[in-house]
């Protein structure tokens, strides 16, 4: 699957972007802690290190990710220079606020009410920046959705006397070349998909969790042959969950199994997982 995504606002952003990251001193990239790696736009890391600004990198949702997987990633990004990690659900209150406080250090010559610390919120779509914001600023500021790209705007907002928070939209990269990545990038729901390629994503998503979490597909479906593999996990969810097409004589419909697979998957309610791991990062391909 090769994808290639870039409407005419994100081209956009990319210009007000660059000139915005001049004019601050922290850039808060949010990432999805199911797939760091991949989540990372190659563009904000270009731009960042042009403008030379320290980031805090944000593993968000890690109630969604597999916690020892998740410290494993901390552990390399806070090795590199100019960058912190933390990983929180920036749904939570007391989680999101440790942002504000993680990035100070990164700034110390700011943070006074002559001089207020500048972060700006950057992240690719989906990955949960709009809720972060939200929960920092303890309003709705900008529309929370589960559609990429639904944050079109650069916004300043004033956190406390001596913070302002920057949201910017959602960025992806023109091309996106590595299929895998591609296939990672649509698990999530950072690119948008219709039903056709739905059962694409499903099935990479079935080989994926085949290898690196067998268990909780047993948990959830009850069901590991010896030989399984993404197709055949699908056809298994849809004999279990009686997904049949209509006038076609019993026939399997494994779009509708893909949907349950995705759906179940990106809410958590298959559990707590890693898509990618800094020591494995290949994941296999279908
Ligand atoms: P974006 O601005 O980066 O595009 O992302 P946004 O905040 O719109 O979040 C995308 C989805 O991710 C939303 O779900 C949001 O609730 C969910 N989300 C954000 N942060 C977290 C987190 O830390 N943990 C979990 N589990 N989910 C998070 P949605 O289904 O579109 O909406 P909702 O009904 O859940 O609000």
């Amino acid at each position: 699957m090769s994808i290639q995504w870039f409407p005419g606002h994100m081209n956009t952003a990319r210009r007000e972007v660059a000139k915005t990251i001049a004019s601050i001193d922290v850039i808060v990239e949010v990432l999805d802690a199911r797939i760091p790696e991949a989540s990372s736009n190659p563009m904000i890391t270009e731009l960042r290190r042009q403008c030379q600004r320290p980031c805090l990198k944000v593993l968000n949702k890690a109630d969604l990710a597999d916690p020892a997987v998740t410290q494993a990633w901390l552990n390399k990004y806070n090795q590199e220079p100019g960058v912190n990690a933390v990983a929180l659900a920036g749904n939570r209150v007391g989680q999101a606020a440790k942002v504000p406080s993680l990035c100070q250090p990164l700034a110390k010559h700011r943070s006074t009410t002559m001089k207020p610390l500048r972060m700006l919120i950057m992240g690719i779509p989906n990955v949960g920046k709009s809720t972060l914001m939200n929960t920092l600023l303890k309003r709705r500021i900008t529309k929370v959705g589960n559609e990429p790209a639904v944050t079109k705007k650069q916004q300043r907002h004033t956190l406390n006397d001596c913070m302002t928070l920057i949201d910017s939209p959602g960025l992806l990269w023109p091309k996106i070349k590595d299929p895998v990545v591609g296939f990672l990038l649509a698990t999530i729901h950072a690119i948008g998909a219709n039903a056709v390629v739905d059962e694409e994503i499903a099935e990479f998503l079935a080989t994926t969790l085949l290898t690196r979490y067998p268990g909780l597909l047993t948990a959830r479906y009850g069901f590991l042959e010896d030989g399984l593999d993404g197709a055949g996990v699908l056809e298994s969810i849809a004999i279990k969950r009686g997904c049949l097409r209509k006038g076609k004589g019993g026939e399997l419909d494994r779009e509708k199994a893909a949907k349950i697979l995705l759906k179940e998957y990106r809410n958590g309610t298959l559990g707590r997982t890693s898509l990618e791991s800094p020591s494995t990062p290949e994941v296999p391909s279908v």
